[in-house]
């Protein structure tokens, strides 16, 4: 079988496996008719389900307080707001991941040490432990791998481990909270499994979609259950996102991050856009496989309402100029006005809170 004939299938499985998911958790009257009771249980016990495994969207756990307390984390903490870490002692990891902004820092491309640009939209660091690589062309395997990107990034980080270790060497507190947490040992590996740690907590439960699946999920047993919990716009804009297919691609527990796609299956983005770069190729840098130009890891679309500009190029600034987009060149569809407003209110009811304080802009 040839690779493009691999992947049409791939996109064939995927597409079977969204409406699988339709019907898993989107039954034709949700909000009214419950699944039987029996459901959300006999689903825990077959998490093999082929339309759980493979797209259902389910909400972001919350963590225990133990987890967002442990020193490990605390420590991890530190050293991303720390912009010792970089070069010239100017950027820290918080410099273009603004927890209170999204996660991400809102602009075009990212500006680091020395006010460097670099070429691609900084994505939010919330959640990003879900995804099933790091990068928009996916070259980091996990967030362990990612740490080196942006530290020895020169327009991010500029810096290399020879200086970070010293630096923390230096510093008594971080003496202190690696002798408490690693025996003291500060290298590479162990401020990589601080970060990593913290990361790994940065995660935004509660959203209103999530209590709205919640509540068809569990609805027998739960006496706060909000089916009412997103608008009936949002609903709407639910059902034509799986309808029309959006979900093929967007899906799971971060409605997107687990598979690449190209970006223009039903058009060239990139012809139309113009000035195309080299970054623009996505995944062929890393594997120069012909098949992989213009293919990028699917975007989260978790709290997408307060992480524009979008896409990997940063190019649009509205989230209904980014649905139209989607709808032209993924699916190829013209998605009316009344469409994007639906599909947009879905969207906005992905926002979750951080540590009880729903996301901003
Ligand atoms: C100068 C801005 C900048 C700094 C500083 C920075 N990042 Fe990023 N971050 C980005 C950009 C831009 C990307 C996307 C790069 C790419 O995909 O090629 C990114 C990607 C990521 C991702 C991958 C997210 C995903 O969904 O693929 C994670 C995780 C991340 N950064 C964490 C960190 C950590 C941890 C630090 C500090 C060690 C850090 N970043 C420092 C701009 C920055
Ligand atoms: C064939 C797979 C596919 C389909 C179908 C698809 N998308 Fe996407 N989507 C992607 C990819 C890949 C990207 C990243 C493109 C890039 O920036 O390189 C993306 C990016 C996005 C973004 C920007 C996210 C960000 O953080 O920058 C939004 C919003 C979005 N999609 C919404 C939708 C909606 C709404 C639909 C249905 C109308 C849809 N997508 C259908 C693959 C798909």
């Amino acid at each position: 079988m040839t690779r493009d004939r691999i992947l049409l299938l791939y996109g064939f499985l995927t597409l079977l496996a969204a409406g699988l998911v339709a019907m898993l958790v989107l039954p034709e009257d949700a909000v009214e008719t419950p699944p039987p009771s029996s459901s959300a249980a006999s689903m825990q016990e077959k998490p093999f389900h082929m339309g759980e495994q493979l797209g259902a969207i389910r909400p972001i756990p919350t963590l225990p307080a133990e987890e967002l307390q442990s020193g490990k984390a605390l420590l991890g903490e530190k050293l991303f707001n720390d912009p010792q870490l970089s070069g010239d002692g100017t950027v820290s990891c918080a410099t273009c991941h603004i927890l209170a902004q999204g996660g991400d820092d809102g602009l075009k491309v990212s500006t680091g040490v020395g006010g460097a640009t670099g070429d691609v939209n900084a994505p939010t660091v919330f959640n990003t432990v879900f995804n099933f690589r790091q990068f928009w062309d996916g070259r980091a395997m996990n967030l362990s791998e990612q740490v080196d990107g942006p530290l020895l990034n020169p327009s991010e980080m500029a810096s290399n481990w020879a200086i970070v270790i010293r630096r923390l060497n230096d510093s008594a507190s971080y003496r202190k909270a690696f002798g408490r947490e690693y025996n003291g040992v500060i290298s590479e590996e162990t401020v990589t499994d601080a970060l990593v740690r913290y990361e790994t907590t940065l995660l935004t439960p509660n959203a209103p979609f999530d209590r709205f699946l919640d509540c068809q999920n569990l609805k027998s047993d739960r006496a706060d259950c909000e089916s009412d919990a997103i608008t009936a716009e949002a609903r709407e804009g639910y059902r034509r996102f799986s309808d029309y297919g959006c979900i093929s691609c967007h899906q799971g527990v971060n409605i997107g991050g687990n598979f690449f796609q190209r970006f223009g299956v039903m058009g060239d983005y990139f012809a139309d856009r113009g000035n195309a770069t080299e970054t623009d190729l996505g995944r062929y840098n890393i594997t120069h496989r012909d098949e992989d130009r213009y293919v990028f890891k699917v975007p989260s679309l978790r709290n997408v309402a307060v992480t524009a500009p979008y896409f990997h190029d940063g190019s649009v600034a509205s989230l209904d100029q980014a649905i139209d987009i989607m709808g032209r060149y993924q699916l190829g569809r013209a998605l009316s006005a009344e469409d994007r407003r639906y599909i947009a209110a879905f969207l906005e009811s992905l926002t979750g809170e951080f540590r009880g304080e729903r996301l901003q802009p």
